[in-house]
């Protein structure tokens, strides 16, 4: 018996949208689990020196949260940069749940597979985008993390800069403020609102008016300088300009119309940087 299953690059937070917001983008992990005599783990792509090579890889514990890993071989092609912003753990952990579910003839939906996924990563705007596809929007509720697809594509054309060096998460959750001012959270609560609203119904404008954020952004900027340099000097073609999760991935936001010259402009100024424009994903992780 062998399954192959693949998960898309995920960018959270979309803004204001903190721990809550996520799109899904064309660019694919693949897993194959098969038979073997003993447990084998297999790693190309992304991420390869940072990835262990037994029961510890996170695509194995998550796999192991619905069947066993015992006696399977697994061979992760890793096409998503590791820990840029851009979803890899996410990718990794949905790639395990889904193959395991399909090994052991499990029928479980994204509904049922967000609060399993959600064991092993703490936040899951990600693993919601992950999963369902599309944009959506996800929310803990008495421990458990739900979430809604709202909307299959966005009239935008996401680009993403991606730096060369990377940013853990965990480091760029613990320099975040324990509070902040009201101001600053009645900025990120109307614009966060405009964001919702924005997703679901494809309005360009409130789209370009949600992409602000004074929760997050502000205090990630030194480790994304690309971030600032955007704002204040937009490339060709751009509405706005969001960190991508906890960056330093930001994504430019392209009218669809412009999105080659968008991304030569980036290309021209980031020239140390990986430049891709990707449309949003309407598929979320699954067989293929
Ligand atoms: N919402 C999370 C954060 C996403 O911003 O920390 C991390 O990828």
């Amino acid at each position: 018996m062998s399954i192959r299953v693949r998960a898309p690059a995920t960018s959270a937070n979309l803004g204001p949208g903190f721990d809550c917001a996520g799109m899904a983008l064309e660019l694919w992990n693949e897993l194959e689990v098969s038979e073997a005599e003993s447990t084998l783990v297999e790693v190309e792509g992304e991420g390869v020196s940072e990835t262990p090579r037994d029961a510890n890889h996170l695509g194995l514990r998550a796999f192991a949260l619905v069947a066993d890993v015992e006696g399977k071989h697994f061979r992760f092609l890793n096409r998503i940069p590791f820990a840029r912003g851009l979803g890899s753990s996410s990718a990794t952990i949905a790639l395990g749940l889904v193959a395991a579910c399909l090994w052991e003839g499990v029928d479980l939906d994204p509904a049922e597979l967000l609060p399993l996924a959600a064991r092993l990563e703490s936040h899951a705007d990600n693993l919601a985008a992950c999963l369902y596809g599309g944009a959506t929007l996800s929310w803990e509720e008495e421990g458990l993390w739900h979430a809604r697809r709202v909307a299959d594509s966005l009239p935008l054309a996401p680009i993403a800069v991606i730096p060369e060096h990377s940013v853990e998460t965990i480091v760029a959750r613990a320099g975040l403020p324990g509070t902040v001012a009201h101001a600053d959270a009645a900025f990120s609560g109307g614009r966060a609102a405009l964001l919702g609203a924005g997703l679901a119904s494809g309005d360009t404008d409130l789209l370009t008016a949600a992409f602000h954020d004074r929760l997050h952004e502000p205090y990630r900027s030194l480790a994304a300088p690309i971030l600032s340099q955007l704002q204040e000097k937009p490339a060709r073609g751009s509405v706005g300009v969001t960190l991508s999760g906890s960056g330093p991935t930001v994504i430019v936001w392209g009218r669809h119309e412009e999105t080659s010259a968008c991304a030569e402009e980036l290309t021209r100024r980031f020239s140390d940087c990986r430049v891709l424009a990707m449309p949003v994903a309407a598929a979320g992780a699954g067989v293929f």
